[in-house]
């Protein structure tokens, strides 16, 4: 998949708005992760030696149409500043007099970083007036929000109608990366499957059945798989609801030729506590009275034995409750296997969400092929749709 970026001549000179996604986590009014806005860094600097005087504009959390301070951009604004050294100066409104105030005294090589989309309700209705106002004042717009392009909003979507529009570096990164590994898998391609629910991921499920060789399933979900296959959970997340997708998916793989990897052992305790005593137990004796927490080390070797065997692989999703020491092994062991992989000349691709913020927590974030920015965005991607905030980019396409 080709899409339409941006040369020199298209932004020498122009008022480019670039549409980042700047929703980090706050803590005591400070940014405590920065992986979001360092992700953005190599477009805005493209745009910036092209150039191009650059504006951001991001939502951030969910005020839903409210101006609430609390999700203000501002916090992010002086993060931004002291990990770049740029002159970035906040504005305390993303459309109206406030911002076309700043772009009339906009000083040469200074950013802009406009307060939340999301304070206007107008955003997520995707709403072309609004789209309008926000392009108002720019020559150029540049998506590159991989991590908010599944949402059609008007900072995402309606906005490319107003404006010249072209797509950002990070953009590029990812839809490079999670093509190569969703639609040109060198085999064998093995998916690794993990989180709490299977609800979550059954689109994927069945838009990647086909395509692999093998689905490792870990985490949560796989107690839903060990239990349609009758055996004993004892007090595991199931979701009797998806016990019969469970085994139909089961059987399907079975026709395909795809072989499903469940648990052999598992680690379990009394309580969902990171102080409960943790056992190891055979998957399917699981006491009544216990419940799988993490992938057990018999199933880490065999998973770790697979990826091994792999030329591509996509993690979509932790073994275990890696957040709580006791429970974090599998998901560690599993993220070592993808680190040696890579060493050895696989692809690995490992989704947002949950299985970036463990592969950061494990410090090997840089030592696979790619982690995606986004989570509902990349397991979107996966499910094979065509994201909106992508679409109106892809070469070809129109
Ligand atoms: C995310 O954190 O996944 C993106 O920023 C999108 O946020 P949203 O789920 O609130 O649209």
């Amino acid at each position: 998949m080709q899409l339409k970026t941006f040369s020199q001549s298209d932004i020498a000179g122009k008022k480019v708005v670039v549409r980042v996604d700047f929703n980090v986590p706050l803590a005591d009014g400070k940014v405590s992760d920065d992986t979001r806005i360092l992700a953005h860094i190599p477009t805005i600097t493209a745009l910036l030696d092209a150039g191009a005087d650059v504006a951001l504009i991001s939502h951030l959390g969910r005020p839903k149409g409210e101006r609430n301070m609390k999700y203000s951009l501002e916090p992010v604004c002086a993060r931004l500043a002291e990990l770049t050294g740029w002159n970035v100066k906040f504005v305390p409104d993303c459309i109206g007099k406030k911002v076309s105030d700043a772009v009339t005294e906009w000083k040469k090589g200074e950013i802009l970083l406009l307060e939340n989309l999301r304070f206007y309700s107008e955003e997520e209705k995707n709403d072309k007036e609004f789209a309008k106002a926000l392009a108002a004042d720019f020559d150029a717009f540049v998506m590159d929000a991989f991590s908010a392009s599944h949402r059609a909003h008007a900072s995402t979507r309606a906005i490319t109608e107003f404006v010249p529009s072209y797509s950002g570096m990070l953009i590029n990164r990812e839809i490079t990366m999670l093509s190569a590994a969703r639609d040109n898998p060198k085999k064998p391609f093995v998916l690794i499957l993990g989180g709490a629910k299977v609800s979550d991921k059954i689109a994927v499920v069945e838009n990647m059945l086909r395509k692999v060789d093998t689905i490792l399933v870990g985490g949560g979900m796989a107690f839903t798989f060990l239990k349609a296959l009758g055996k004993e959970i004892g007090k595991s997340l199931c979701e009797e609801q998806k016990l019969d997708f469970a085994a139909k998916m089961l059987e399907e793989a079975k026709q395909f030729g795809v072989k499903i990897v469940l648990p052999i052992d598992v680690v379990t305790a009394k309580e969902f506590k990171a102080d409960s005593p943790a056992h190891v137990t055979d998957a399917d004796s699981i006491p009544a009275d216990e419940m799988g927490l993490d992938i057990g080390p018999a199933t880490a070797k065999l998973f770790a034995d697979e990826i091994a065997a792999a030329k591509t692989v996509i993690w979509n999703g932790p073994m275990g409750v890696f957040e709580m020491p006791s429970f974090a092994k599998g998901t560690e062991e599993v993220a070592k296997a993808l680190v040696s992989a890579t060493r050895n000349g696989t692809l690995t691709v490992v989704g947002g969400g949950d299985s970036a913020a463990a592969i950061t927590q494990f410090n090997m974030q840089d030592k696979v092929s790619h982690v995606s920015t986004g989570g509902g965005a990349s397991l979107e991607f996966f499910e094979g749709k065509l994201l909106p905030g992508i679409e109106p980019f892809i070469l070809g396409n129109h």
